[in-house]
C-alpha cells in the first residue's frame, strides 16, 4: 500500500468506525463494534502493518502518526461508551430496587421520659429556691444511709424501710433507702453553715406493687443556716406545691415521725382534681366521690421536718448555733399525681404505647 492508500482506508473506515463505538447501544453491542475496528482483525492493524512497508522513511512517520493518532481517538470514544454504559446499568440497577420518588421515611422523634421531666421540674423549682443539686452513691455504708442520720443499731425505725443489705466481706453496706445519706455527706463535706442541697437519684427498698417498685426515686432538700426555722420550712413547701402541682393549691401538714427530723410531717396538698371538697372533678366516681384522694381531699406528698440535733451532731455541726430543715420526696408519687397515672410499673416498662402519651 501506498501512503495515500493507507490514508484512504483510515479515512473511509474511520467515521464508520466512531459511529459504531458512540453509537453501541449495550455492552454486547460496544464489544461487538470494539472487536471489528480494533481488534487484531480491524482496519487499523491492517493499516498499521502497511506502515511498515512503506518505502519512504517520511511516509513511515506521517502514517504512523496518522495510525496512532486515529487509533487514540477511537479508544477515547470507546472508553466514553464504556463509562456511560455502565453508569446506565448502575441507574437501572438502582431504580429497580427503591423508588426514588417515594416520599422519605421520617426518623421519629424521641422525647423525655415522664420520670426524667418530673425530676428536672421539681430539681428546677428547687433550683430557683437555691437548692443547689447534689449527688451520691447508690450503693451506701450504714453509716450514712442510718448512723448519721439518728437510726443506731437495732432501732425499730429500721423497720420502718425495708433494706437490701449486700454482702460486702463484713463492712456494713446496703443498697440506700433514701436520699437523705446525700444530705449527711453534704453536711460533712460543707463543714459549716449556710447550706442549702437538693438530693436526688434512685434508692431501694424491699417493696413491690402497684404504687412501690423495689427500685425508685427521691428528692430530697435540705437547707441548713442560722435561725432556720419551720416558717421557712412551711413557705418553702408552699411555694413548692404551687410550682409543682397547680397555682393555689393548699399545703396541710401532718404530724409524723421521722428519726432525723424533730419534730417530723407528713406534708399534705389539697387535692387538685376536686379543688379539696373530696367530691366531683374530672376523676369522680359514680357516686361524686374523688377517686385521686379518696374523697378526702387532701394527697400526701412527702415527709419532712427540722433537722434533729443528733443528726447535726453526726454530721459534725454544732446544733446549737445552726437549725435546718430537710424534706423528702418520692418522683414516681409526683409523675403519678400529675398524669394521672395508676401503675407504677408503667414508668419502667418503656412500653411505646404509654411512653408516647407523654411528648
Ligand atoms: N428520707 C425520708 C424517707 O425516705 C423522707 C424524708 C426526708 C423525711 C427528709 C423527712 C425529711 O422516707
Amino acid at each position: 500500500m501506498t501512503l495515500a492508500e493507507i490514508e484512504s482506508l483510515l479515512d473511509k473506515s474511520f467515521a464508520e468506525a466512531r459511529a459504531a463505538l458512540a453509537g453501541a447501544a449495550n455492552p454486547a453491542a460496544l464489544e461487538a463494534a470494539r472487536v471489528q475496528f480494533l481488534g487484531q482483525k480491524g482496519f487499523l492493524q491492517a493499516a498499521k502493518k502497511s506502515v511498515g512497508q512503506l518505502a519512504s522513511v517520511d511516509d513511515k512517520k506521517k502514517a504512523g502518526k496518522l495510525c496512532n493518532d486515529r487509533d487514540r481517538e477511537l479508544q477515547d470514544v470507546y472508553q466514553a461508551n464504556l463509562d456511560r454504559l455502565a453508569r446506565e446499568a448502575r441507574v437501572a440497577e438502582l431504580a429497580q430496587r427503591q423508588d426514588i420518588t417515594l416520599p422519605g421515611r421520617r426518623s421519629r422523634r424521641g422525647h423525655r421520659h415522664p420520670l426524667s421531666t418530673t425530676c428536672d421540674d421539681i430539681l428546677a423549682v428547687l433550683q430557683g429556691l437555691g437548692f443547689e443539686p447534689a449527688e451520691g452513691p447508690e450503693v451506701e455504708h450504714d453509716f450514712y444511709n442510718f448512723e448519721a442520720l439518728n437510726i443506731p443499731r437495732d432501732h425499730p425505725a429500721r423497720d420502718m424501710q425495708d433494706t437490701f443489705y449486700v454482702d460486702a466481706g463484713g463492712a456494713e453496706v446496703v443498697l440506700r433507702t433514701h436520699t437523705s445519706p446525700v444530705q449527711a455527706r453534704a453536711m460533712l463535706a460543707a463543714g459549716k453553715p449556710p447550706l442549702r442541697v437538693s438530693c436526688f437519684g434512685r434508692v431501694y427498698r424491699k417493696d413491690d406493687d402497684p404504687t412501690h417498685s423495689p427500685m425508685f426515686h427521691q428528692i430530697e432538700g435540705l437547707y441548713v443556716d442560722q435561725n432556720v426555722t419551720f416558717a421557712d420550712l412551711k413557705g418553702t413547701l408552699q411555694l413548692f406545691a404551687e410550682r409543682i402541682f397547680a397555682p393555689g393549691v393548699r399545703v396541710r401538714l401532718r404530724p409524723s415521725f421521722f428519726p432525723f427530723t424533730e419534730p417530723s410531717v407528713e406534708v399534705d396538698i389539697s387535692c387538685f382534681a376536686c379543688g379539696g371538697t373530696g367530691r366531683g372533678g374530672n376523676v369522680a366516681a359514680e357516686d361524686g366521690r374523688c377517686r385521686l384522694c379518696k374523697a378526702t381531699g387532701f394527697i400526701e406528698i412527702m415527709g419532712a421536718g427540722m433537722v434533729d440535733p443528733e443528726v447535726f451532731k453526726a454530721c459534725k455541726l454544732d446544733p446549737d448555733h445552726v437549725t435546718g430543715f430537710a424534706f423528702g420526696i418520692g418522683v414516681e408519687r409526683v409523675a403519678m399525681l400529675r398524669y394521672g397515672i395508676s401503675d407504677i410499673r408503667l414508668l419502667y416498662e418503656n412500653d411505646e404505647r404509654f411512653l408516647a402519651q407523654f411528648p
